[in-house]
């Protein structure tokens, strides 16, 4: 009822009025308890922690009028992370009604109530690069190592929060092929450890931990092979809310 409304006035008079069209305070609160349980995980509690995409300041790329954002909300943008969503017409004229206010002074912080704990992608890149020690094994925009993946543009090549999340907790549950670690043993007992990077018939090359890129001929090789991944599950060493922050700065490396 409320969106049909609304975008039929949307359609005579386009955006100026889209962005005068007052909310009632309780659509824009119940808004902000949709947002913070399905959006704020990515989007931040205040809506800008996604770098061109910061839907915190009352302007979108991608959409002028409220249909359009109701439109993108429901169908999600395709070939990015940002994922579909099931909501009913009403939950989303409240999402929209609370977008619309996010950039007014104070949005953000007054109704800050909802169940979902706030994330914060600034405090997960502190994680990231203390607590968690996650650069002695990736680097993000050229630092730290190259033992495991790259990491700079994980939030894109990543279609969900969720799946990067059981990355942290759940290493060994799903890896790409392009990350799988190998263990390769020479005719002299000599070692490698390390993420495949390519293999044909006759060889195999590591990137090893000292972060050497080790080509090794099968022939003189004694044994070759997958082991397991050696990323630790961060389960029980990261608190709810700091893996909510990882997540959400991870998210955002695009
Ligand atoms: C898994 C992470 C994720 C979740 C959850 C998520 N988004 Fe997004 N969203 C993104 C990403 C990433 C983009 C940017 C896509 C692009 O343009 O490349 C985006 C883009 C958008 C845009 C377009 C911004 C613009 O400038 O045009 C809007 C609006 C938006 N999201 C709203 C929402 C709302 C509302 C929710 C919750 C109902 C939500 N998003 C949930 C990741 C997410
Ligand atoms: C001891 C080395 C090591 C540490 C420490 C480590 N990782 Fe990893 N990580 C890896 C390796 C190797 C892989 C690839 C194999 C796999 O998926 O488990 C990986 C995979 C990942 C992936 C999936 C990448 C993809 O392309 O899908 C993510 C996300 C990730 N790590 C995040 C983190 C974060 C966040 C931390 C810190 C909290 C961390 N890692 C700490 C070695 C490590």
């Amino acid at each position: 009822m409320w969106a049909f409304r609304t975008s039929i006035i949307l359609l005579m008079t386009g955006t100026l009025l889209a962005q005068q069209h007052s909310y009632t305070p309780a659509e824009i609160q119940d808004g902000k308890l949709l947002f913070d349980a399905n959006c704020g995980n990515c989007h931040g509690a205040d809506g800008n922690a996604i770098t061109g995409a910061e839907v915190g300041q009352g302007r979108f790329r991608r959409a002028n009028s409220d249909e359009d954002l109701v439109n993108l909300i429901r169908t999600g943008i395709p070939g990015t992370a940002m994922p579909p969503h099931t909501f009913n017409d009403t939950q989303l004229g409240t999402v929209v009604a609370f977008l619309r206010n996010m950039s007014a002074p104070g949005a953000a912080a007054t109704t800050n109530t909802g169940n979902a704990p706030a994330s914060n992608a600034a405090g997960g890149q502190a994680i990231f690069e203390g607590k968690g020690q996650c650069l002695n094994c990736h680097s993000v925009k050229g630092v730290g190592s190259r033992l495991g993946p790259n990491l700079t543009q994980i939030g894109a090549a990543r279609p969900s929060a969720a799946e990067i999340q059981r990355s942290i907790v759940d290493p060994g549950a799903e890896i790409r092929a392009e990350n799988r670690f190998f263990r390769a043993v020479t005719q002299r007992g000599v070692t490698s450890t390390g993420r495949l990077l390519n293999q044909d018939t006759f060889s195999i090359q590591l990137m090893d931990s000292g972060e050497q890129l080790v080509s090794l001929m099968k022939s003189n090789l004694r044994e070759y092979g997958p082991v397991p991944t050696p990323m630790p599950s961060y389960r029980d060493r990261l608190t709810a809310q700091e893996l909510t922050d990882l997540v959400s700065y991870l998210v955002s490396l695009r």
